[in-house]
Parts: structure tokens; C-alpha cells; sequence
């Protein structure tokens, strides 16, 4: 089958950034739609800079249905979406609701709705591991599998679970229809991709996380450690019914995240399953403590920490059973945790500023 067209939204963000780069490299065509709250513009370069091929990019937003009608527009040949553009604070979910069921679950139905108009079947969607919730009160659910039953415990999460079932309704929905027609039903499906922690960077050193503001999660906050703009890393807990403590979390490289979304497209338009979801994980899990040490380890000095209280609504362990993933997709990520620890603090060193910073020339060219 050949490659096609694909619309990525969110593309100039952390994963959407290295979709669009998997996919460029496999020869699909890639259009980004982003209105850059939480990127820049630069990605878009790097991307290039790495594969020498440059996506399309419009800045537009998720929630301007018109807007993306147009895109669609001009890019007739698109039949396939990647959808990462959303909020993903979890803290931040709680304070501003709105906003998060305006920009996630609003923005989804935009894009969706325009999806439908312009004849576009194949979406895929960055779910998320939070929402099994608190999985642990399963105890034979660790890993966790995707028949877990689901149950976000914040409001990010219950966005990401609200347009899960907004895309399973309209698929289910459009296939009928079709039926009725006596045309293709089985052009509509979507991949719901629950991914657990990414992290990482790319081995270049020049493409990677870039998150505007006061980052949330920890190898982020650990990089902000290293480089002495901050003084030492809070660790949130260490009362858990874990090896050393510490909470225990999936944390899967960025390049295999990226891997999982061109396989889930791949196997969309090939197999045409229907609606499906897949846990995107490794299947190791590793404590906060652990998380330290190897990040420690690739820096090459002890980084300050300092025990603190747990963090509001974290639970005990996420950790993906990647098995349907493994089989179904031909997916498994391949990278170890040393190899996303070396990644990002060469990303770090490097782009101390983030993409506000244009790299050293010799490393553009690696
Ligand atoms: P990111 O913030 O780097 O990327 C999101 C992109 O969406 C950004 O480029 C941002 O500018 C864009 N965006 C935000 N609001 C928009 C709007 N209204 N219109 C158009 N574009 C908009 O985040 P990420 O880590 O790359 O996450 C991508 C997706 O994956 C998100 O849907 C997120 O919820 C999901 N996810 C992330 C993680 C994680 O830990 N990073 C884990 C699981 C799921
Ligand atoms: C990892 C571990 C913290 C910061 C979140 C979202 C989830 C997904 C990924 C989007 C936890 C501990 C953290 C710190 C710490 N995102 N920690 N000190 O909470 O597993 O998942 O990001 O979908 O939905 O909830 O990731 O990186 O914030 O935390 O001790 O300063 O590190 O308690 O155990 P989390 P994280």
C-alpha cells in the first residue's frame, strides 16, 4: 500500500513533532496544523533539518472548524488524520475546566465534524494512560491491559476518555451509515492510542521536548535540575508499596512513541479494524528513584532531590501491558531508558532555551 497524506494536528508539540518526522521518513505527505500555544515553529525546521523533507504547516486552531475545512480543501489527498493538538496539564485540568473540555473535547467534535464533511475516514488519537486511573484497585490489572476498566481521576482525564467515545460513537455511526448507502463501510476507523510516559529526545541532539511555561513532568523537571534552573527535584512521595518507595511509571522513548503512531496508521489503512485501542508502553516500570539514578548516571553527577509529600491525584503504578500493540500493530518499543536519559540531556545541553536557540551548526549537520 502506498503511503498517503496525512493531517497532523498539533504537529509542531513534543509527540506530534516526531510523528511528523516517522512519517515524513516512511514517504507519507504530512500536513501540521498547530496554533503554537504550546510550541514553536522551529520544530518545523528541525524536522527538515533531519529528514530533508519539510511538512506543511498552518497555524490554525483546533476549535475553527472553517479553518480546517479549508485545509482539507487544499489537501485533497489527505485521508488520514493524527490528532495530538490539546491541553495536557493534569494539574492545570482541575483549575480551568472549561478551557480543557473547550480546546480537547470541543476541538475533537470540530475536527471530527470536519473530518466527516471533506470525506476523511482514518483518524488516529493520542488517548493516554490516565484513563485507567487509579488501576491498582485491579490488582491482577499490573501491567495494565486495555480491557482495564476505565476511570480518570482528573479532568484532563476524563477529557481524553469523553473523545475516546466520541470517536468509538461517530466511527460505529459513519460505518452504519455507509452500510445503509451500500458504500465501504469499513473506510472509518481510529486507532485510540493510550500512551504512558513518554520521554526523551532525538539521539541528534537538535529535535525534542520544548514545553512553554513551568514543565509538569519529571524527566522535564529533572533536565531544569541538571542545567541549575532549579535547585533540586521534589520527589512526590515516598510512602508507595513499591520496591524503594517511589511511584512506578512506563516511560517509553520519544522515537518509539513516534513508531507506534506510523504502525497504528499503517494497520488502520490496511486492516481497516474498525475503532481500536492500544496501550503504547513498554511494560517496564521504574520508580521515581530509578528515574533519578539513570538520569543522574547520563549527566554524569548526583542531581539534588528532596522528599516531599505525594502529589494530588498520582497513584501507585502505571504500567503498560504492550502486548495487543506487540501483536496487532508489529509494535514494540525498542529503546531503553538509558538511551531516553542520554537523548534528553544531550537535547538539554544543547537547546537550553529550547527551540528559542538555534543549535551549533556542526550538530545540525550529525
Ligand atoms: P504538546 O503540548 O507538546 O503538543 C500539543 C500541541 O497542540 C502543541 O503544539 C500545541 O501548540 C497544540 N495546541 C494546543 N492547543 C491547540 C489548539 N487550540 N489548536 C491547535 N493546536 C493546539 O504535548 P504533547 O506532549 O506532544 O502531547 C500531544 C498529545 O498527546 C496531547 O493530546 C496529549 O494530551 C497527549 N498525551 C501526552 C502525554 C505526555 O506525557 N506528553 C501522554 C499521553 C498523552
Ligand atoms: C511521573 C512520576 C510523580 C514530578 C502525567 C499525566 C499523564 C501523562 C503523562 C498526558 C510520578 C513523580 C513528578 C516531580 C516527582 N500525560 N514526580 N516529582 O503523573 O505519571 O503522568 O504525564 O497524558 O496523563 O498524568 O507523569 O512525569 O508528572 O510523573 O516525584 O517534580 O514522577 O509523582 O510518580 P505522570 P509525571
Amino acid at each position: 500500500m502506498t503511503a498517503g497524506s496525512v493531517l497532523v494536528t498539533g504537529g509542531c508539540g513534543y509527540i506530534g513533532s516526531f510523528t511528523a518526522l516517522a512519517l515524513l521518513q516512511a514517504d507519507y505527505k504530512v500536513v501540521i496544523i498547530d496554533n503554537l500555544y504550546n510550541s514553536a515553529p522551529e520544530a518545523i525546521n528541525r524536522i527538515e533539518t533531519l529528514c530533508g523533507k519539510r511538512p506543511d504547516f498552518y497555524s490554525v486552531d483546533i476549535t475553527d472548524e472553517a479553518a480546517i475545512d479549508k485545509v482539507f480543501k487544499e489537501h485533497p489527498d489527505i485521508d488520514s488524520v493524527i490528532h495530538f493538538a490539546a491541553l495536557k496539564a493534569v494539574g492545570e485540568s482541575g483549575e480551568i475546566p472549561l478551557d480543557y473540555y473547550r480546546v480537547n473535547v470541543y476541538g475533537s467534535l470540530c475536527l471530527l465534524r470536519s473530518m466527516q464533511r471533506n470525506n476523511v475516514t482514518n483518524i488516529v488519537f493520542s488517548s493516554s494512560a490516565t484513563v485507567y486511573g487509579d488501576a491498582t484497585r485491579f490488582p491482577d490489572m499490573i501491567p495494565i491491559p486495555e480491557h482495564c476498566p476505565l476511570g480518570a481521576t482528573n479532568t484532563y482525564g476524563r477529557t481524553k476518555v469523553g473523545v475516546e467515545d466520541m470517536i468509538r460513537d461517530h466511527i460505529k455511526a459513519e460505518r452504519n451509515r455507509a452500510k445503509k448507502e451500500g458504500k465501504d463501510e469499513s473506510l472509518y476507523n481510529g486507532a485510540l492510542l493510550r500512551y504512558f510516559n513518554p520521554a526523551g529526545a532525538h539521539p541528534s541532539g537538535i529535535m525534542g521536548e520544548d514545553p512553554a511555561g513551568v514543565p509538569y513532568n519529571l524527566l522535564p523537571l529533572l533536565a531544569q535540575v541538571a542545567v541549575g534552573k532549579r535547585e533540586k527535584l521534589l520527589v512526590f512521595g515516598d510512602d508507595y508499596d513499591s520496591k524503594d518507595g517511589t511511584a512506578i511509571r512506563d516511560y517509553i522513548h520519544i522515537l518509539d512513541l513516534a513508531a507506534g503512531h506510523l504502525l497504528a496508521l499503517n494497520h488502520l489503512r490496511a486492516h481497516k479494524p474498525g475503532c481500536k485501542a492500544w496501550n503504547l508502553g513498554t511494560g517496564k516500570g521504574s520508580t521515581v528513584f530509578e528515574m533519578i539514578k539513570a538520569f543522574s548516571h547520563a549527566v554524569g553527577r548526583d542531581l539534588p532531590y528532596e522528599v516531599a509529600g505525594r502529589r494530588d491525584g498520582d497513584v501507585l503504578n502505571l504500567t503498560a501491558n504492550p502486548t495487543l500493540a506487540n501483536e496487532e500493530l508489529g509494535w514494540k518499543a525498542q529503546r531503553t531508558l538509558e538511551d531516553a536519559c542520554e537523548d534528553l540531556w544531550r537535547w538539554t545541553e544543547n537547546n537550553p532555551q529550547g527551540y528559542r536557540q538555534q543549535p551549533p551548526g556542526d550538530l545540525v549537520k550529525r
